[in-house]
This record gives C-alpha cells, structure tokens and sequence, in this order.
C-alpha cells in the first residue's frame, strides 16, 4: 500500500496462542478497578452518577488555554517541544518550590500524582513488604501497592509481624473515599509512629487546595519533613488531562525517584508543564482556583442538604471540608455491592465502598462523588438512590 492511499490495510489473522505464559510474576497482583469497570459498562452521562471522581469541567480554564499555549511557544521556542529534564524543567520545579516554601531541589515534577504512588512503590517496596494506610484506602494506590505483592494494612494496627513496614500511606485532607480530614492529633499520631518505627511516610495531597470550610491544618510534611515524600497534582486545580503533579521530599529519596523516573517515561511532558508553569505564575491559577472552590461548596452543600432531606433513617455520611467525596453508612443489612444492579436499573450510580477496603468488607457502605454530576441532576439522583435504600430497608 503506499502512502496517501486511502484504502484500509487488512487485518492480519493469526492462529489464536496462549499469552499467559508470557505475564511477569506480578501480573495475577494486578488488581482491576472496579471504579473503571463501572465507566466501561455505563454510559454515565444518560444517568445520575454519583460513581466517578472526574472534577467538574467548569473548573477548566477552557478559553486561556490557546493563550497559554501560544505563550508559552513564545517564551520558550522549540525547548517546549522538545525533551527536558527528567526532574521536571526548571521554571516548574522553581514556580512549585516557591508555593509551598522549599528549596527546588526537594522538588521532582510528576506525570501525575497517580505515578508519584507507583514510583514510590516501585523504589521502596519488595513482595510481602507492608504498606500502612488508611482504611478504606484510595483504590489507585491499592492497584499500586498489590501490584509490587505488598501488603496493605490499615495504619491503625501498625503492627506487621516480621515483613518490614516501608512507609505509611495517607491522605491528610479530604480523603478519597471517605472525604475526611485527619485532625492535628491523628497528624501527629502518624508521625510518632512513623519515627518510632523509623518508616517513611507518603502524604497523598490532591484535594488539599480545594478546602470549603474549616482551616488547613499542617501537612505531614511539615510536621517531619526529614521522611515525608509529598505528592501534589495539578488535576483537580488545573484540569486532569495534563497529567501533571509533583513530589516534595528529601534529596536523597528523590535521587532514587529520578533515577527509576528515567525509566518511566525519561521526563514528564514538556509542554504541559510550561503551561501549568505559566497558569501558576501569572496568578492565573489561584484566580480560578476561587471560582473551583465557589463551586464545590455550592454542589457540596447542595448533596448534604439533599441527603439530610432524602436518605431513609439510620443512613449517615460524612460532612467533608472539602474535596470532591463524601462517604455514607447504611444499616449493616444493606449490601451496596448486591445492590449495585438495581441502582443502575433505576437510574443512579455509586461505587460500593467495600471496593476500598483490601479484605472488601463493611459492604453497607458507599461513595459518593459531588463534583462531576450536572447539578439539576443532583436532586432527582439522590432522590433515586433513596428509594432504592429505602425499599431495601423495607424488605429486609
Ligand atoms: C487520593 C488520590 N491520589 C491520587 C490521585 C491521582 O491523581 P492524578 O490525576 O494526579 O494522577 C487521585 C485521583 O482521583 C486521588 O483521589
């Protein structure tokens, strides 16, 4: 065929073989994420869905985009298209550095925080090794950890046996899934156990800008910055598809987190990160980041006034300070997994908050996401999962 015809190449047949064989070790570790299963059976724009975790495309700044690429080409030339450190470049990792008040070179640019999680894992952990964390526990880093055969325990029990504990994992500020915050005790807690233990700590802090309410409390960083690797993201106050975030940490953790960075992708994207770089620097992201925090604690309210309104008696749930998630508890005879199907037929989706839990118990529990879903849509959703909960109570 030669180029430029417009005929299409032929599929090539093949004798059908066995791939198994072919796996690593880890592969059977690899755990699915019953979150993106749910994307890929339902078409979640034609019902009310509570299940993802998307942010609200409002929030983009959608019209400065062109002019954020256009200048960026101008300052920059050709250096925004072409390879660039693997540390992150220079203007991002300074503009980073001086947000949150540290030197540049305890800063590594990301591509996401989502592999901020995986490279920890990959440099700190060996099969059988535990990681502490939170119970129930953000589904992408359970995916990570199982994926290295480490074993996930909540931070509670901080006791492991004779496998070594590596690191504690926690999301100080408006958990995914729960939506809680970690009070200053519960911070200073994790420390001291983190120094008894002498074990890293690795603070997951997405949400932690998109706060409604309450005052921010120090980070884990800030409270033992000699063995906290920090992670931020630009997803939720920037928009998501720039896959970009950053590690704040010790030099010589970062030094290993850049070599095993070189190997993942050699550097995060180039001309991203001068876009964020320069959405930062000109002050146009705290700018937008008011009118992203306006909105959520509209849609946030508005969930907690339906719910207080809707939910049949015995259901509670949290009231988060911000984030996108709020988590709800229902009679323990309520099976939000076995329930799952009927919501979907009525018109509503959750994720079950069983999925969050590494042995997939408390099955009476479930998140729910408030930023994602059209807010006219907010009120005859919660509306729907109130009915399906309230008969349920009913038939028991
Ligand atoms: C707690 C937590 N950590 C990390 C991530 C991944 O975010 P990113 O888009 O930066 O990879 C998410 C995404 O929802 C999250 O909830």
């Amino acid at each position: 065929m030669s180029i430029g015809n417009t005929t299409r190449p032929k599929i090539a047949n093949f004798a059908p073989m066995d791939y198994e064989r072919f796996f690593s070790a880890d592969v059977p570790s690899f755990l699915r994420s019953p979150v993106r299963e749910i994307f890929r059976k339902v078409d979640l724009q034609s019902i009310c869905s509570f299940a993802g975790g998307y942010p609200a495309a409002v929030t983009f700044p959608t019209d400065q985009i062109p002019g954020l690429a256009a200048a960026v080409l101008k300052k920059y030339g050709t250096r925004a298209l072409q390879y660039g450190a693997t540390q992150g470049v220079p203007e991002l990792r300074a503009a980073i550095a001086a947000r949150y008040g540290v030197p540049v070179s305890q800063v590594q640019i990301t591509t996401s925080s989502q592999q901020g999680i995986d490279v920890c894992s990959r440099v700190f952990l060996d099969p059988g090794d535990i990681v502490l964390a939170q119970s129930p526990v953000y589904l992408g880093a359970l995916q990570s950890f199982r994926a290295y055969r480490a074993e996930v325990r909540p931070v509670i029990a901080g006791k492991a046996g004779k496998s070594p504990i590596k690191f504690i994992y926690v999301i100080p500020d408006f958990n995914n899934p729960t939506g809680k915050t970690l009070t200053l005790e519960e911070r200073k807690e994790i420390v001291a156990l983190a120094r008894e233990k002498d074990i890293l700590i690795v603070e997951d802090s997405p949400y932690r800008e998109l706060r409604y309410s309450g005052e921010a409390l120090p980070t884990l960083r800030e409270l033992a910055p000699e063995r906290t690797l920090h992670l931020g993201s630009f997803s939720k106050i920037f928009a998501p598809g720039f896959r970009l975030g950053w590690m704040i940490g010790p030099e010589p953790l970062l030094e290993q987190i850049y070599v095993c960075k070189q190997c993942l992708d050699l550097c995060p994207p180039v001309l991203d990160q001068y876009m964020a770089c320069e959405f930062l620097t000109s002050g146009a992201l705290d700018a937008n980041l008011v009118n992203t925090i306006a909105e959520y604690k509209r849609r946030r309210d508005l969930m907690l006034g339906l719910l207080e309104q809707y939910m049949p008696a015995g259901t509670s749930w949290t009231h988060p300070d911000g984030g996108l998630f709020l988590w709800l508890t229902l009679p323990e005879c309520i099976d939000t997994v076995a329930l799952y199907d009927e919501a979907l037929s009525a018109g509503v989706a959750y994720v079950a908050g069983s999925f969050f839990y590494p042995d997939g118990s408390h099955r009476n529990t479930m998140r729910l996401n408030f930023s994602f879903i059209e807010e006219s849509k907010m009120e005859p959703g919660i509306k729907l999962l109130a009915t399906v909960l309230a008969k349920a109570l009913n038939h028991r």
